[in-house]
């Protein structure tokens, strides 16, 4: 069933309207009539790579909508809290500037630490277009916490997934890997010799999160989001996986790293978890390569 569909006929008081983020007058007017409790923005024009090829409405979309929702927020509801989904590409390339060891199957930090935290700068660096309005919006949103005193939360989150990801080649590259190892469509690895690392959070412990912020909200405070060391993998990783779960993934290779990807990207946790104790992630990699395999079969008996 489509998401909204589920949403209507599972929650009596969800409500849809098909708006765009950038008309700020229909934000204002929607603030005006919700006065919503807790704001959570997830509305991204999402793709690192298509940006420059859009950076007019990549720039409208991620810094100016942003914008408009806080300014709506802070007109109508300055009390609620507002959690935002940044992205850890507001580092831009600077996480490969760490010095990296390599194993046979991924790369990892030489210096022992277990992932970036918050302390990594965001400045002068290469972002992409797209790391670039992320990062407008993360500062504005910072801004309106610190400045107006606004509990805002910037959530830099890695890689997000679950059973319903929507990936394509460029984004989402665990659920887009599932989807080629399953129809058996040739996969091309860019670059690091499959080596990449990233590491993967289930949408509920996201969820799960974003509720801790509403019941014990900072204002402006930021924080670095991902499912943690236990659940990083590299390309290679994640093909070894699959094959154990019976799925052959037919790969290339290409030397082309994607511009400013980052080689190893592993999310320190330890100011989510200190901020917020209770909160605790309990899907593994390896549920959720299951539950993307069983989205993947079930939509193909339906058709
Ligand atoms: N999925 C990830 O790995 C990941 C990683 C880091 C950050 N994020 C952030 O999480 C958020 C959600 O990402 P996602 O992966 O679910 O992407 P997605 O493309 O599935 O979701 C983005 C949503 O934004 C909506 N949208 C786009 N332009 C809009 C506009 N002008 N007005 C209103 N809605 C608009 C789209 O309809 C879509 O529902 C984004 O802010 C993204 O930058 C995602």
């Amino acid at each position: 069933m489509p998401e909204r569909a589920y949403l209507e006929s599972n929650f009596a008081r969800y409500r849809h309207v098909d708006g765009d983020i950038r008309d700020r007058s229909l934000m204002m007017d929607l603030f005006a009539t919700f006065r919503p409790d807790f704001v959570i923005h997830t509305a991204a024009q999402p793709s690192h790579d298509r940006a420059a090829a859009i950076p007019d409405t990549d720039f409208d979309v991620n810094a100016v909508g942003t914008f408009n929702l806080l300014l709506a927020a802070k007109n109508y509801c300055p009390e609620s809290p507002f959690c935002f989904t940044s992205t850890n590409k507001v580092y831009g390339d600077r996480p490969n500037l760490l010095s990296l060891q390599e194993t046979d199957t991924r790369y990892d930090y030489a210096d022992g630490r277990d992932g970036i935290d918050e302390t990594m700068s965001v400045d002068q660096c290469l972002h992409s277009l797209f790391g670039a309005s992320k990062a407008a919006a993360d500062i504005v949103c910072q801004e309106f916490g610190r400045y107006f005193h606004m509990p805002v939360g910037v959530f830099r989150g890695g890689c997000l997934t679950g059973p319903q990801h929507a990936a394509v080649e460029l984004h989402g590259y665990l659920a887009y890997i599932v989807h080629c190892a399953l129809a058996h469509k040739p996969y091309v690895i860019f670059g690091y010799k499959g080596k990449q690392v990233r590491d993967q959070i289930h949408c509920d412990d996201v969820a799960s999160l974003f509720y801790e912020f509403y019941q014990n909200p900072r204002a402006g405070e930021v924080y670095n989001l991902g499912g943690g060391r236990s659940n990083s993998l590299s390309i290679l990783e994640t093909i070894e996986h699959l094959r154990g779960m019976g799925y052959r993934l037919d790969h290339s290779y290409s030397d082309q790293a994607r511009a400013g990807d980052h080689i190893c990207y592993i999310t320190d946790l330890s100011k989510v978890r200190n901020h917020y104790p209770r909160w605790q992630l309990r899907h593994t990699v390896s549920d959720m390569l299951c539950e993307l395999v069983a989205t993947f079969e079930s939509r193909q008996s339906d058709s």
